[in-house]
């Protein structure tokens, strides 16, 4: 039985008590009442007024208090000691580590450093302002020529955050006479761009074309504009879209084809130049390319790339970039430092790309289930459900390996995982030894886990 299921079965009696109990061990108290307002709306609970009686927070209490019954351990917020690379230090112990984005082993090379040290002598730490006004750099101008001279495409422009990037230009771009039609295995900033737009909304099954292509001719001549959404690389699958039929639907149907390469940035392609040098298009077939700074590129932050009218009118108009502060200068330098060092260096995707496909060999050899993953960057081992995938991502912290568990409600409960990120930094060995690992402790923790279910039931 999942967890999930376990929570739905527990009396209400049973859930207060959880409640009670998770509220103590964080300091409050869910007993004591609510505060006692003076208020001129009689009417209204004081309930609505306390943050302790939110649904959602009472079920992420109970959710907690289940998987520390279970034996859990906390795998959120674990605070590393210094620089994580291959190896990670967590209070002051070594661990394997599986989990870090930075695909390119680039982070906190001395290169890289230098340009962000010398940045903040020059500017300091912020920016100060948004671009708009007073607020621009010139490192910011020097990155979104380079991500344009890399996509071979017009212009580009940095947002402070990638999660904002894709939430305020869809956002930005199309109102309630448009349609968004996205992947079903998008990333959470695409699906609420989506709903923030107003525009229509339609998800396809993940990566059935011929599904799309039934809703296009069904919808598409009812709206005006109309943008597919879909990744280079799927975040918690490790899969990838069949970019030569995109583009062959969205020029049938007059869309704009929108790609967010958050994971395919630095990994696909001879030159790490994404999902279109995979798959030989050209790069202005795809009218927005999105992408992320916090992957390959070692910062913090996210891109558009495209047409200049694009560009000009999303940094005059788009309110997560206007009305925010410019990205700090000392991450901009960086960014577009890493962004040469990828240019100068191809080895570093080539490398990625044959860890990818030694993960994947290798996982198969040991009879684990790599789900729809390629063979990239980012690898699941699918468990079949979340309490599993708690409890072996927990053996394998105690066994010194550091992996975190993707569980419901970022996947489906029956497709919850252990999410391997991969590294330029990382060896076969490596990956060897964790994956045995793996092997090893899959059917212990399937025990406990029945165990578990079996004396909540
Ligand atoms: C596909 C995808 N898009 C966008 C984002 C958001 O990027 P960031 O974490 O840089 O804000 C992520 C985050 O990992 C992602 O996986």
């Amino acid at each position: 039985m999942t967890d999930k299921k376990q929570f739905s079965r527990l009396s209400s009696k049973a859930k207060n008590s959880l409640i009670a109990q998770m509220a103590q061990r964080k300091g409050g108290d869910s007993t004591s009442p609510a505060r006692t307002i003076k208020s001129e709306a009689l009417d209204i609970p004081d309930s609505l007024c306390d943050f302790r009686q939110l649904p959602g927070y009472k079920e992420l209490m109970i959710h907690q208090t289940i998987a520390n019954q279970a034996g859990i351990m906390e795998p959120y917020f674990q605070c590393h000691d210094g620089l994580a690379k291959d190896f990670t230090k967590i209070d002051g112990e070594e661990y394997l580590n599986f989990s870090t984005y930075d695909y390119l082993g680039l982070n906190g090379c001395e290169r890289l450093n230098k340009v962000a040290c010398d940045a903040v002598n020059k500017y300091g730490t912020s920016a100060s302002a948004s671009r708009l006004v007073s607020g621009e750099r010139p490192p910011h101008r020097r990155l979104e020529k380079g991500l344009a001279e890399f996509y071979q495409v017009e212009d580009a422009l940095a947002f402070v955050s990638g999660h904002a990037t894709n939430i305020w230009t869809l956002a930005q771009l199309l109102n309630r006479n448009d349609m968004v039609v996205y992947d079903a295995l998008s990333h959470n900033s695409i699906i609420h761009g989506a709903k923030i737009s107003g525009a229509t909304r339609r998800s396809f099954p993940h990566n059935d074309y011929d599904a799309l292509e039934k809703e296009l001719k069904k919808h598409r001549a009812a709206h005006k504009r109309v943008i597919i959404v879909s990744e280079g690389v799927f975040s918690m699958d490790g899969d990838l879209p069949d970019l030569p039929r995109l583009v062959e639907l969205k020029k049938r149907f007059k869309c704009f084809l929108m790609i967010d390469e958050a994971h395919s940035l630095g990994v696909l392609g001879k030159s790490g130049r994404g999902v279109a040098e995979h798959f030989g298009i050209d790069f202005n077939d795809v009218d927005i390319w999105m992408g992320t700074l916090s992957k390959s590129l070692c910062g913090c932050g996210g891109y558009i790339a495209g047409q200049k009218a694009l560009i000009d009118y999303l940094k005059y108009s788009a309110p997560g970039f206007v009305y925010s502060v410019g990205m700090s200068p000392a991450l901009a330098a960086t960014a577009a430092e890493a962004l040469q060092v990828l240019v100068e260096e191809p080895e570093r995707p080539a490398r990625i790309q044959e860890l990818g496909a030694f993960f994947k060999a290798e996982a198969e050899r040991l009879g684990l289930d790599t789900g729809l993953g390629e063979g990239f960057a980012v690898m699941p081992i699918v468990v079949g459900n979340s309490l599993v995938a708690g409890l072996l991502s927990t053996a394998m912290f105690r066994r010194k390996i550091n992996v975190l568990p993707i569980i419901y409600p970022a996947v489906e409960d029956s497709a919850a995982r252990l999410r391997f990120f991969l590294s330029y930094s990382h060896s076969k060995e490596q990956i060897t030894e964790a994956l045995e690992v793996v092997a090893e402790e899959l059917p212990k923790v399937r025990n406990l886990a029945t165990t578990f279910s079996g004396e909540t039931a």
